[in-house]
């Protein structure tokens, strides 16, 4: 009796001990379902998203991905990829993420509001893609941003004047869209040469 109960607690105490040093693994790895996400989401007929594995620890390992040294995601390069589909919200959850490279595809649909929770995000570059919908004002929030290249898509409505208080902000191409409206001439925008 004595015996079977210490066993119970040694028991006890081993699964308390696993769910301790594997809870690290658990919340590290959300980026890695956030990633697994997208690449569900998408067409990809060469391949390049073939080694992302959501049963590995983190998605640090996968082609395409870059990590800090905490294993968090840090760029997503996916440039030039001939991937088709659709960008989802929980890109949004890549707290740590800096670069999302996304140009030359053939995306479509909308960019989700949820990108301006990427707060330490420098370089979004949806360019040539066939993105439509309007460009979120919420991209204002993304007070780290350098480089804003979202040209060549299909995106309507005007330029967001939340952009305008991005003071980061040195490269902004829109071109090729069928935006209407005026251009911005104040804050980042009165040095950034851009078409519209
Ligand atoms: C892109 O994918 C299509 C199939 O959807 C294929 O026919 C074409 O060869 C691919 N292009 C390149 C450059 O890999
Ligand atoms: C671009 O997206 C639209 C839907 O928004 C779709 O009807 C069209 O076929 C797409 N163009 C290409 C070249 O895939």
């Amino acid at each position: 009796m004595a015996m079977g109960l210490s066993l119970e607690l040694v028991s006890l105490t081993l699964i308390l001990t696993l769910t301790l040093i594997l809870l690290p693994f658990t919340s590290a790895n959300s980026e890695g379902d956030a990633l697994y996400t997208l690449r569900r989401s998408l067409s990809d007929p060469d391949n390049v998203l073939q080694s992302w594995d959501p049963t590995l620890v983190n998605p640090c390992t996968w082609f395409h991905i870059t990590c800090d040294q905490d294993n968090r995601v840090t760029r997503v390069d996916l440039g030039n990829s001939n991937l088709s589909g659709h960008l989802v919200s929980e890109l949004g959850k890549l707290e740590h993420l800096q670069y999302l490279e996304l140009y030359k595809n053939n995306i479509q649909g909308k960019i989700p509001v949820e990108l301006g929770n990427l707060k330490s995000l420098i370089s979004l570059d949806l360019y040539n893609n066939n993105i439509s919908g309007i460009i979120p004002p919420a991209l204002g929030k993304l007070k780290s941003l350098v480089f804003l290249r979202l040209n060549d898509n299909h995106l309507t409505g005007q330029i967001p004047r939340e952009l305008v208080s991005i003071s980061s902000l040195k490269v902004v191409d829109v071109s090729n869209n069928n935006l209407c409206g005026t251009i911005p001439t104040t804050g980042p925008f009165e040095h950034i040469p851009l078409n519209k």
